[in-house]
This record gives C-alpha cells, structure tokens and sequence, in this order.
C-alpha cells in the first residue's frame, strides 16, 4: 500500500464521521418535512393540498410533467442541504465514500419503487442515454433489424440510426396511425407493431406511454407477441410512466426498461434509471468504463461507470423516491384517472375541441391530446401561455395539430374548466 492510501484512509475515517452526521441530519430533516406533509389519506386532504409543497410560479398553471417535473420543495431542501456539504469538502463528496452506503440505497429504492431485484437496477442520467447503452452495447450486426414506431421519442430512436451506421444492423421506423388514436384498441396497436416484425428483427423498441397522445402500451401482451416471432430483445421506453402509473416492471417479461425520473417522480434533472433484466446482463458491453471496470465488473454497476459522479443530486433522487412512495403508485394512478376523466368530459362537452387520445383509460394515460378546431396548435400554445399563463406542449408532427396535456395529482378540476373554457373561447 502507498503512503498516499494510508493518507487517504486516515483521512477518511475522520471524514466519514463528519460525513455521516451531515447525512443524517438531512435524512432526519426530510423525513420529519415528510411526516408533516398534507398528504392524502392523512385527516382530511386531498392531492391538492400539495400544490403548496411546489416552487411553481403562481404566474402560471404548468400542464407540462410530461416534458418536465418539478421538484417537491422537501427533496429541493434535502437536495441543496446535500450540495452544500458537498461543498464543504468537494473531494471527499464527490465520490462514493463520502455516501456510505448512499448509491446502494438509492438503487434500493428504485428498484422497490419499479418492481425488479436491486441487482437490476443501474442509476443512470436520463432515458436517452439507457438507450444509447442498448444501442452500442448490444451484440448487433449485419442482418440484425431494430424496429420501432413513429411514435418512438427520440431519445429512444436516434441512437440505434446513428450506430447501425457503423455496426453494420439495419433499423426500421414504421409510420404509426396516430391520429387515429382515438378509434384504436390495444389490439390494433399490437397488431400494427407486429405486421412490421420480420425473422430479422432482433430488437423491438416502444414506449410503456408514447409522449404524442398518451397509450399507455400493454407491455406484457407486446413482450409475448415479440418473443413469439423470435425477437430477441423487448426495450422499453418508460420515460413517461415511471410515477405516473402503477406497474411491476419484473412482471413485464421485457429486457430494458429506461426511464427519466426528473419528469413524473419529480426527481433531480439529470436523473435516470436503467432497468437491466438479469438474464441479459452479460449481453450488453458497458458504453464507457473506469475505475469501476473491474470492482462492477459482472454487476449492473457498470452502466454507472462514468468516474466523477455528482453524488448530492443522486441522494435528492432517493427523496424524490421516498416523495412519491408517500403519495401512493395506487392512489397517484386514481388520481390521475380522475383528472383524465373529468378533462375528457369537458372537452366532449365543448364543441371545437376535440379529444385527440385514447378514449378508455385503461389504453390511455395521465397525458392527452386535444385538439381546437381551426386554431394552429403552436400559436395556441403561445398566445394562451402570454395571455393566461398555461404551459403546454403543441405537437405539429405526424400529421397532428394537437396540444398535450399534462397535468399533476395536485392540479384541480376548477384549473381544467378555466382552461377549457379560455380555449373553447378562441
Ligand atoms: C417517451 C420519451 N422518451 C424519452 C424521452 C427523453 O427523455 P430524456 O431527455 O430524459 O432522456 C422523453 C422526453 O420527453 C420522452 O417523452
């Protein structure tokens, strides 16, 4: 051993002991904020309670989760009292030994809160990049096909184009029918994915909720269908349903599962999480690699190999998991139903708006489509942002002049009518 380890381990060990009470007294201070919260179930509240434990402007009514979340001020708290520490000795927080034990927790919590085995689960920065892994990292070459839709996002898409061009596999992108979201069945949707599989198709790519008008994918049926036709690998794009929607990804028999908890677990931005099936593990070769080369090695740690870690924003995203826990999946995915219910009744009861998404919720989701007939969807978006405050993404792609809606458990019934009614008044 050098004399520089010796250093470093006395070093540590007086620094450790700092280290742990300034941990736990942030741990001791979001769980007290944690217990004091007006969360449903608790003595007369409500979801909208927690509108108040956000930082969003009372300028604006964000229907926006869908692109992004914001954060529960608790986690925010929990998150700037751990940078601030980090701070206080950059060198010793920064890496893992500063955390005891920290990224083994929160890949605990993560892999509780998605229903798969901890050894399952890689703490990555965002869904774009678990599929850029897939993509390099996947044993692929001439003859091999990926297949995905229209209704792919990018960031589940673009990686497997720009690396077929030197690996040698070819890519297929088929135009999904989707403005005609609201006349299809979850059988039409498996069917049209499986049209398009051919005996070359060796990666299928969907999303668990595509991003445009909000289907929610029956994963588990899509999964069966593709290993009946001899697919080897199912990847799924989760970023629009992990805290929004209640689900076991283990239960789901598909090989990834990539997702970005900056958007509905309201973590950290620059938060990700990988989801690994075990029995493929060996087949993905790690994108980047370092010091953690040989300690991870066979583990699904090498997916977070990335040297220089910012450790104060992952431990915020163990709290943003404890926030979400504390709502309830069930009770969030109820809460969800209820605003999609009651925005989809209005928008039925006002002519010119048209309801552009699923229509039964069991085949849509916390996101949707609507349309005002005869108004360009982005200067819709624009004015009603300017004049009213409203945050909402248009969408002019494929065909569609639709706006989406996003909204939170904490939104109200009252802020969908005003909204309604200001768009129905154009
Ligand atoms: C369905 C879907 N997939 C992937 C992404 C990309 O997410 P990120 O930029 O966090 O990787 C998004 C972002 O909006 C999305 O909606």
């Amino acid at each position: 051993m050098s004399p520089l380890d010796i250093d470093r381990r006395h070093f540590l060990k007086a620094g450790v002991v700092a280290a742990t009470a300034g941990i736990l007294e942030t741990q001791e201070a979001f769980a007290a904020r944690l217990a004091e919260l007006p969360t449903p179930g608790r003595a007369g509240q409500g979801f909208v309670e927690l509108r108040d434990e956000y930082a969003l402007s009372p300028d604006i009514t964000y229907f926006n989760h869908a692109s992004i979340g914001t954060i529960p001020k608790i986690v925010r708290e929990a998150q700037h009292k751990y940078q601030e520490l980090c701070e206080t000795n950059p060198w010793l927080y920064i890496w893992d030994e500063g955390w005891p034990d920290g990224r083994e927790v929160v890949r605990r919590k993560a892999a509780a809160a998605m229903g798969c085995a901890v050894e399952e689960m890689a703490l990555t920065h965002n869904t774009t990049e678990g599929f850029n892994m897939l993509a390099l990292g996947l044993p692929l070459g001439p003859g091999d096909e990926v297949l995905f839709s229209s209704l792919n996002h990018a960031g589940a898409s673009v990686c497997w184009n720009y690396q077929a061009e030197s690996r040698g596999f070819s890519v297929k992108r088929f135009e999904f029918p989707v403005g005609r979201a609201a006349e299809l069945t979850e059988d039409d949707l498996v069917a049209a994915y499986e049209r398009e599989i051919t005996p070359d198709t060796k990666v299928l790519v969907f999303p668990h909720i595509d991003n445009i008008v909000g289907f929610r994918y029956p994963v588990r049926k899509m999964a069966e269908m593709a290993r009946s036709h001899g697919v080897r690998y199912v990847a799924v794009d989760g970023a629009q349903a992990a805290g929004m929607i209640d689900f076991v990804v283990s239960d789901f028999g598909v090989d990834f599962y990539s997702t970005s908890p900056h958007k509905w677990v309201q973590g950290p931005k620059e938060s990700g999480l990988l989801y690994v099936s075990e029995g493929v593990l060996p087949d993905v070769r790690a994108m980047w690699v370092t010091w953690g080369h040989t300690r991870w090695k066979g583990t699904v740690r090498v997916f977070e190999d990335y040297g220089t870690r910012n450790m104060p924003e992952l431990m915020a995203l163990g709290h943003a998991i404890d926030f979400q826990n504390e709502l309830g999946a069930r009770a969030k995915e109820e809460r969800y139903r209820q605003l999609w219910q009651h925005f989809k009744t209005e928008v039925d009861r006002r002519s010119g708006v048209i309801w552009r998404s699923p229509v039964t919720w069991d085949f849509g989701s916390g996101l949707y489509a609507i349309e005002r007939e005869g108004h360009k969807s982005s200067d819709v978006s624009r004015r009603l942002f300017q004049e009213h405050g409203y945050v909402f993404r248009p969408f002019a792609t494929q065909g569609l002049n639709s706006m989406r809606i996003s909204p939170n458990v904490f939104n109200t019934e009252d802020e969908i009518d005003r909204f309604l009614d200001v768009l129905h008044a154009l």
